[in-house]
């Protein structure tokens, strides 16, 4: 888990992948957020800016302390948000509550991938979608093995983070209709993070 001062490195560390790429691709993947919003996994907050006018109602789930107070600093007053203390395992939101789930860079980190993409299925309105942005397995066989060699201690040192994740293939294999899927290399950040694949998830 992060804490107070895990939730400040963890935005100092991102600030310059944020400026090069991230938070233009965090831009264009919510201009597709509309109507009643979950997402998941919030953080500190990184894409409250982007969430277009056409959002009514907009959902923080985030589990860690740390992270949670500072996303309710950056939320301030706004009536349309609410923040949640709940996992993404287990949604405390009824079924079909929500158009869009949104879920950046938290699939690395939940302890089940399998588990909260069953929740996101449940909370979802039939049609509605799961707009997503991850850092995944690489496909490069030397990145992976790096990967592999390196993941017991990142998942120690950054919240359970997982380098070796293969979360498009998840996804799909909840039923979701893949749409639009983009793989970038993610700059500015050490290597092993840098796969990532976005796109939007369709419930059918
Ligand atoms: C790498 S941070 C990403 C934060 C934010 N979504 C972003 O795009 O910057 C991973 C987040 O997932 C959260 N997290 C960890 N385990 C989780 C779980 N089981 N369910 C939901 N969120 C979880 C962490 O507390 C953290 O806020």
């Amino acid at each position: 888990m992060w804490g107070p001062l895990g939730a400040w490195v963890y935005d100092r560390t991102l600030s310059r992948a944020e400026e090069t790429c991230l938070a233009d691709w965090r831009r264009a993947l919510l201009e597709n957020a509309h109507g009643d919003v979950l997402e998941i996994g919030a953080g500190t907050g990184a894409n409250l800016a982007h969430y277009p006018p056409a959002v009514r109602r907009l959902v923080l789930a985030e589990p860690d302390a740390g992270m949670r107070s500072r996303l309710k600093r950056k939320v301030g007053e706004r009536p349309e948000v609410t923040v949640v203390d709940a996992t993404a395992e287990a949604i405390p939101l009824p079924d079909r509550a929500f158009d869009v789930v949104v879920s950046t860079l938290v699939l690395c980190s939940v302890e089940s991938p399998g588990r909260s993409l069953a929740e996101v299925w449940r909370v979802l309105r039939p049609g509605g979608t799961l707009l997503f942005l991850e850092h995944v397995a690489a496909e490069l066989p030397g990145r992976l093995r790096w990967q592999r060699v390196l993941e017991p201690g990142w998942r120690f040192m950054a919240g359970n983070c997982h380098l070796t994740r293969r979360t498009e293939d998840a996804i799909a294999e909840m039923g979701f209709a893949l749409e639009d899927v983009r793989r970038e290399s993610i700059r500015k950040v050490a290597g092993v993070v840098r796969p990532s694949v976005r796109g939007v998830a369709r419930k059918s």
